[in-house]
């Protein structure tokens, strides 16, 4: 299989001197795979999505994105991703939802008739109808994890990389989300997400667990959940 994203025992030193690593076994994602990055709060999920997305670079370690490095040559893998951040307010452009949409698509490229082809498809598919005019610092938390998603779907991305992408995401707004992706997961586009709660774990085929410095864990969902580190994620369900 073709491998999207590869990433071997990377280290971080933040300004401030914090060292973040995800090292033990490579994080692999494939064509056509969804993959989960699980650990607790501050485990380095969003540290090592940050290098996946060429925002950070290795104090030490090696990441390769469709074969690249992508904190040095971004430029020429961007157009094949789309990222759902963290934090969704520093991704958001606006000044509409439309617009905002519209944003990447313009920006690369892509012909009106295919922009507005995309804007009304990821606008029905993530039930954000009726919000296609409204100034994004108005919309709820919900509805800006949703228009995040629209702009990455809307890019038909070789990969999606969410961090925590479904959080504040109504049931119904999720399972518009997920039918989406499974749509295009299933022509191709790899999907790698960073996931705290066990809830999100069911749309995933393979699990990573990042813990204490060390991807401890790599294998399928059904794998995980049936492993004693899931304990060490949901302690709650040990009773
Ligand atoms: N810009 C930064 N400067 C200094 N330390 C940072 C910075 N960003 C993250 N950290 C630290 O790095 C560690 C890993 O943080 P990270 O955000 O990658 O964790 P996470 O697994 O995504 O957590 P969460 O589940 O809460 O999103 C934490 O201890 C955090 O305090
Ligand atoms: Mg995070």
């Amino acid at each position: 299989m073709e491998k999207i994203v590869e990433i071997k025992c990377i280290k971080h030193r933040y300004p401030d001197n914090t060292e973040v690593s995800a090292c033990g076994l490579d994080l692999v994602v494939e064509k056509g795979e969804r993959v989960a990055l699980v650990g607790l709060n501050g485990s380095g999920k969003t540290t090592v999505f940050s290098h996946i997305i060429g925002l950070l670079k290795p104090t030490e370690g090696e990441v390769s994105v469709f074969g690249v490095d992508p904190y040095h040559d971004f430029e020429s893998i961007g157009k094949k991703m789309g990222v759902v951040m963290q934090s969704v307010e520093d991704q958001l452009i606006g000044p509409t939802v439309l617009d905002d949409i519209r944003f990447s698509l313009l920006n690369y490229g892509f012909s009106e008739k295919e922009i507005a082809d995309r804007t009304k498809e990821v606008i029905s598919g993530l039930n954000l109808k009726g919000l296609e005019n409204k100034v994004i610092h108005y919309l709820s938390g919900g509805e800006k994890k949703k228009l995040a998603l629209a702009g990455a779907l809307a890019l038909h991305p070789d990969l999606l990389v969410l961090d925590e992408a479904f959080n504040q995401i109504d049931p119904r707004g999720l399972s518009a989300a997920t039918k989406m992706i499974e749509y295009q997961s299933e022509r191709g586009m790899a999907v790698v997400m960073a996931v705290s709660n066990r809830e999100d774990l069911e749309h995933f085929d393979k699990v990573y667990f990042l813990q204490s410095g060390k991807i401890v864990f790599g294998g399928t969902r059904e794998e995980f959940l049936s492993s004693d580190l899931k304990n060490e994620f949901c302690q709650h369900e040990r009773q």
